[in-house]
């Protein structure tokens, strides 16, 4: 039996209340196509990394993945981002509420012997009872490698337009706890449509592409680099981790 754990990691599927298409694109289709591919992986966990509603967390596009996921033959694991709402969320997901709050979803996972945190970055600011709840996660944890999983990058990563108008809010505090955590090396994003691994001082940043459309990562201004659905594939073999972006 492999040992390695294998993680996919989907993101900013951007799921509209209808089936109806963005500039062109049925995103409901991408993601149905990227699902069908991940299907026949042989997978530990698909982690759904925020943006999972089109615009405000609308019921229906939760309602909708749901179903979607419904038949899917790996566990998955949700995460919010910020066109998602954590209460509807866990209203049609039926997620347990967080003893810290009901209207965040932070939480910690380990799979295969592998600690997995998960921060909830929806309000574009990573909240004090998650600092703090990172914190303690980090020490107790006695500098065992972890991986992190947060919405927003948690740092600039040179990508200009969503640098400049949709970047973290306040990431120093985050930053900080990280920076001083030996136990951080690998920190996987969605959020800037995407795909780039940014390294700032030992931390990874891997920043993963969308199912409907990347970014051009250059560009001031907003612009289309391509519609093709992307998603990463991280495999960890002790404290050996490998990820990579894949396409359809
Ligand atoms: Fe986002």
């Amino acid at each position: 039996m492999a040992t390695n754990l294998l993680i996919a990691q989907v993101t900013d599927m951007h799921i509209g209340p209808s089936n109806v298409s963005f500039r062109g694109i049925n995103v409901r289709e991408q993601f149905l196509k990227v699902l069908e591919v991940l299907a026949k992986k042989r997978l530990d966990l698909l982690v759904l990394s925020g943006d999972l509603a089109a615009a405000e967390g609308e019921p229906e596009a939760y309602t909708w993945i749901k179903a979607a996921l419904e038949n899917f033959p790996h566990p998955y694991m949700l995460m919010a981002g910020n066109h998602d709402h954590v209460i509807r969320m866990r209203r049609v997901f039926d997620l347990p509420d967080n003893e810290h709050s009901p209207s965040m979803l932070f939480f910690a996972k380990t799979i295969k012997g592998k600690r997995l945190l998960f921060l909830d970055s929806s309000r574009y600011r990573v909240t004090k009872p998650q600092i703090e709840w990172l914190t303690a996660e980090l020490a107790k944890n006695d500098n065992k490698p972890v991986l992190l999983f947060i919405h927003h990058p948690p740092h600039l990563c040179g990508c200009q337009f969503m640098d400049d108008h949709h970047a973290l809010q306040t990431p120093d505090e985050v930053w900080q706890i990280l920076e001083q955590s030996s136990a951080v090396q690998h920190i996987f994003c969605g959020h800037y449509h995407v795909d780039k691994t940014v390294v700032i001082n030992d931390k990874l940043i891997h920043l993963t592409p969308s199912t409907v459309f990347q970014i051009e990562a250059d560009n001031p201004e907003f612009a289309i680099e391509h519609t093709k659905p992307g998603w990463r594939m991280i495999d960890c073999k002790g404290t050996q981790v490998r990820t990579r972006v894949e396409y359809l």
